[in-house]
């Protein structure tokens, strides 16, 4: 179970070797988003990415993700994204509202790193095998090639809900296998290459 979890939680092979890389370059910076002037100058928000590959690449589905200085809640936001539990502190209430608005506002708009992931993925296998129509892997999931057997099992994760229920406390509900395939993701590469 430990073992199938661990290949679940896999990353594409081509995101394993940019992403455990010496450098990052691709990483932009990000713009401080909170209204409140002083709040704003405290907060030194960090790029969601990086949180989100930090822990795509260091944890699995289901681990706990603590973050001891949570500010804006990027850190416990990437959590949700990536199918994981986290705990966050944070010595100043004044950041409280700011990440109950951002829970409350576009938090299913954090299951587009999926679907890009999923893009670009698909853009990388039709560059790298060009002409190519048959390949040695396949997602077991999503039925699209991926380049190793590691990728075979892998799975993403797609937010339905997230539901507030207690004042410090959400909960994030996932989409089931069966409503990530409905969406359709890869159909047209798939229908292309059989
Ligand atoms: C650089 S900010 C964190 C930014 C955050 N990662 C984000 O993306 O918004 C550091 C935060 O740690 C908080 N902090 C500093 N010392 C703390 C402590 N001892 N316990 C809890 N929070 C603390 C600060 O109030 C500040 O909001």
């Amino acid at each position: 179970m430990k073992k199938l979890n661990r290949m679940e939680s896999a990353l594409f092979w081509e995101e394993r070797n940019m992403w455990y890389s010496d450098i990052w370059d691709d990483l932009k910076g990000t713009k401080q988003t909170i209204d409140e002037k002083e709040l704003k100058r405290r907060s030194a928000a960090y790029p969601f990415l990086l949180p989100y590959r930090l822990i795509n690449m260091y944890s699995v589905f289901g681990d706990t993700i603590l973050d001891p200085f949570l500010g804006t809640g990027t850190t416990a936001f990437a959590a949700m994204a990536c199918g994981r539990n986290s705990i966050g502190y944070e010595q100043d209430p004044a950041f409280a509202q700011s990440i109950r608005n951002k829970a409350g506002e576009d938090i299913l708009s954090l299951s587009n790193n999926s679907v890009q992931r999923i893009n670009k993925h698909l853009f990388y296998i039709n560059n790298f095998k060009k002409g190519i129509t048959s390949f040695n892997y396949i997602n077991d999931y999503f039925g699209f090639p991926v380049m190793t057997r590691q990728e075979t099992k892998m799975k993403l994760k797609f937010i339905e809900s997230v539901r507030k229920i207690d004042y410090h406390l959400f909960r994030t509900d996932y989409l089931d296998d069966q409503d990530v395939l409905n969406m359709g993701l890869g159909k047209q590469f798939i229908d292309n290459i059989s």
